[in-house]
């Protein structure tokens, strides 16, 4: 491949008009294709599977602080911070986190790619990208591109009680929201 990408360099001219330029592109996308096998056959890691089950909030900490400094206006943090919140993670394959959220006022299903960046929405309504890892044993969700900067928010799993810790990094505001297994 680098061969022929040095190749490409030196002889532009040759290769434009070649049957080899269109050899190269076939060969990336079977690359591409063995790519994506590889990542879509690992398995959830077993640390972050027990995320999977439906949450419904029991207390908070602080969300009214770290929602003003993720810029949400006052009238909507007084409705937002009072809302309980039910949340169903879930892992329909081995590639996707489905995040199914509901309030009393609101819903949103939104899945994410665990070995890619995923393209969404926040809740400003401003193009962002977010990217999953797992970082001592939980799943960490970073999220980039929006106005509020960057947010990490941490899921940690303790038997059948999860904590959410959600970051505003560049104003160092954490709110923190606890949650308990429904059965
Ligand atoms: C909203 O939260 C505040 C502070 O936690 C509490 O004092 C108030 O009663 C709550 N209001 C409603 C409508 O739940
Ligand atoms: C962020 O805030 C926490 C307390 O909320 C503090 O312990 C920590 O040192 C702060 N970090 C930075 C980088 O300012």
């Amino acid at each position: 491949m680098l061969a022929l990408a040095i190749l490409l360099q030196i002889f532009p001219n040759v290769l434009s008009c070649g049957k080899l330029r269109r050899r190269i592109q076939e060969r990336r996308l079977l690359e591409d294709d063995a790519q994506e096998k590889i990542s879509t056959t690992m398995p959830v890691a077993k640390e972050i599977q027990n995320l999977a089950a439906t949450w419904k909030q029991s207390g908070q900490e602080n969300i009214d602080k770290q929602l003003e400094a993720a810029g949400l206006g006052w009238a909507k943090r007084k409705i937002a911070v009072n809302l309980s919140t039910t949340v169903t993670f879930s892992f329909p394959d081995d590639d996707t986190f489905h995040v199914d959220f509901t309030t009393k006022v609101m819903s949103k299903k939104e899945k994410f790619s665990i070995s890619k960046v995923t393209k969404h929405k926040n809740f400003l309504d401003e193009d962002v990208e977010s990217e999953l890892f797992i970082e001592d044993g939980h799943l960490v969700m970073v999220t980039r591109g929006g106005s509020p900067g960057e947010i990490r928010t941490v899921r940690i799993v303790e038997g059948d009680k999860l904590t959410i810790k959600t970051t505003v990094v560049k104003k160092n505001v954490t709110g923190i929201r606890y949650f308990e297994r429904q059965k």
